[in-house]
């Protein structure tokens, strides 16, 4: 009979030694292969995503960008109930409709009451302070005729009070 190896009764030890070393390595060179280069330069983000996001092309100007070209318009929504929005949150992005000092394309215009309700729609969630309405009754209590562009009738949309 053979002597026994002084090894003998460590053999499940030394197999999931080595179980351990080859997750280990398979960790460490996945990881190398997987994990962005860029990763953690600034924080436990892609570092290279801050300069992608940076030239993506600016789309929204805010009421600044409208004034030159709608003097008028700017006015009306700085004067009562309105002053706090932004052009762009009721009409889109001035990318899509004005370059260089010039009308583009068309700005889209929405004037169905879809577009008031958005914002003052009655609704739990919003704090009570907010003006807010339940628009079948709100237009009925001031005898007004429930059609889809029914809050233009009575409100401006810039200066609405
Ligand atoms: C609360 C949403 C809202 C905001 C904010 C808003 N608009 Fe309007 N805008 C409208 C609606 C609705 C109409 C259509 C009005 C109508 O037909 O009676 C309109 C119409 C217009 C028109 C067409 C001409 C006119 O006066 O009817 C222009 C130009 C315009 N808006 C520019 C602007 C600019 C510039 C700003 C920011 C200074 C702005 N709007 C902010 C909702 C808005
Ligand atoms: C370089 C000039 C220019 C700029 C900047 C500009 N517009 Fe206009 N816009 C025009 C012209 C020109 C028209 C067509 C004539 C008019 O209604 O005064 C127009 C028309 C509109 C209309 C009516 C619908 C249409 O397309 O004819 C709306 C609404 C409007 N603009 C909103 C805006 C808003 C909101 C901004 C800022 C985010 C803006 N515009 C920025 C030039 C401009
Ligand atoms: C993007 C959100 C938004 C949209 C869209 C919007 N509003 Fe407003 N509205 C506001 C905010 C914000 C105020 C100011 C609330 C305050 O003073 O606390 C306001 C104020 C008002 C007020 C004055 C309420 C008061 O008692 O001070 C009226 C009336 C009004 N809006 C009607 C309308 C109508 C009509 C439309 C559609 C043409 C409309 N709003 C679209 C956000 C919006
Ligand atoms: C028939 C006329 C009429 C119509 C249509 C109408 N309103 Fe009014 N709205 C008024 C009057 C008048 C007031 C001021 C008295 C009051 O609070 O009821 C007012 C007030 C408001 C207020 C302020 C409420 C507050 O608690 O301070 C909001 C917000 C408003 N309206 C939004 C709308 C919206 C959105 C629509 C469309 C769904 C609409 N209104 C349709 C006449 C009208």
């Amino acid at each position: 009979m053979r002597p026994e190896s002084p090894l003998h009764h460590a053999k499940h030890v030394v197999r999931a030694a080595l179980a351990l070393v080859v997750g280990i390595v398979v960790i460490v060179l996945g990881r190398s292969f997987f994990v962005p280069e860029t990763w953690g330069q600034f924080g436990s983000y892609r570092g290279s995503n801050v300069s992608e996001q940076m030239a993506r092309p600016v789309r929204h100007g805010g009421n600044e960008s409208c004034r030159a070209c709608h003097e008028d318009q700017y006015d009306e929504l700085a004067s009562a109930g309105h002053e706090s929005l932004e052009c762009e949150s009721c009409h889109a992005a001035v990318a899509q409709h004005a370059r260089d000092d010039e009308k583009i394309a068309d700005m889209p215009i929405q004037r169905d009451l879809e577009l008031c309700l958005t914002c003052h729609r009655e609704l739990d969630a919003r704090p009570p302070s907010f003006p807010q309405i339940h628009a079948k009754q709100h237009i009925a209590e001031n005898e007004g005729e429930f059609t889809e562009d029914a809050c233009l009738e009575c409100h401006e949309a810039h200066w609405p009070l």
